[in-house]
């Protein structure tokens, strides 16, 4: 029904000869081909990865968009260069995008915007910091990133988005949210969708785990009802442990 997705964020990693050489071996490797995988390299590669990929059932995605069409934006790629190079899906509202380039919800929701115009998949990220989830405000905090972000969007719209949640303090850190905090906050996320657009459509979103996932804790973490894969980080940096995740649907 819902469709199973492990997804790589290469982050700021790899010069030009060690990302071939990385998704070279993740698609020479052996992998479960019913997992859609998607790649997701940084920019400057993905148009030679997504000629790497054809025949295989990888897709490839960038790491951030523009909310803007064209024009005078120095620096920027636009959903239209992105869709014009065969990637397709982009990362929208990754932690680090709102933590270090300010990105808030509403920039967020434009960028959707954008991508779907363009016919391209956003990967939509959320996640609290610890010192929310120690006052116990996550569940709110990541109620208004969705809604903020989605809300806006019809049903059909919605339909092509992924979510992905990452709670902020088990990225990069090592600490994993535990099997249960994760099927907690997928489950809330998923009564969100239904109350807002009902079962049916809420039904075929797929709500990726992100944060210190791992070989080790990913079967686990996707063994939830409500958790539909990964978006790996630091381990989607070494084939073999991406190609482990991507198998450890059981
Ligand atoms: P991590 O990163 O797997 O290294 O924790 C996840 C992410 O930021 O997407």
């Amino acid at each position: 029904m819902r469709r199973q997705i492990v997804a790589g964020n290469w982050k700021m990693n790899k010069t030009h000869d060690e990302a071939i050489e990385l998704i070279e071996n993740i698609l020479n490797a052996t992998y479960d081909d019913s997992v859609q995988l998607i790649a997701i390299p940084p920019s400057v590669y993905a148009s030679e990865i997504v000629g790497k990929v054809v025949g295989s059932k990888m897709g490839v995605g960038v790491q951030n968009s523009s909310q803007h069409a064209a024009g005078a934006y120095t620096g920027e790629l636009s959903s239209a260069m992105v869709k014009s190079i065969g990637v397709e899906y982009v990362l929208v509202g990754h932690s680090e995008r709102r933590e270090y380039f300010n990105e808030q919800n509403s920039v967020l929701a434009k960028k959707i915007d954008q991508l779907l115009a363009n016919d391209l998949t956003p990967i939509y990220c959320c996640g609290e910091v610890l010192e929310e989830r120690e006052a116990e405000n996550h569940f709110n905090i990541i109620k208004n990133q969705i809604e903020e972000g989605l809300f806006h969007l019809t049903e059909d719209q919605l339909q092509n988005c992924i979510v992905a949640y990452e709670p902020v303090w088990a990225i990069g850190t090592g600490v994993t949210a535990s099997s249960d905090q994760a099927q907690e906050m997928h489950h809330f996320i998923r009564s969100l969708l239904i109350e807002k657009y009902g079962l049916d459509v809420a039904n075929t979103i797929s709500i990726l785990y992100g944060g210190s996932c791992k070989p080790s804790n990913a079967k686990e973490l996707f063994a939830n009802p409500d958790v539909d894969g990964g978006l790996i980080g630091g381990a989607s940096l070494n084939a073999s442990d991406f190609v482990a995740i991507a198998n450890s649907f059981s």
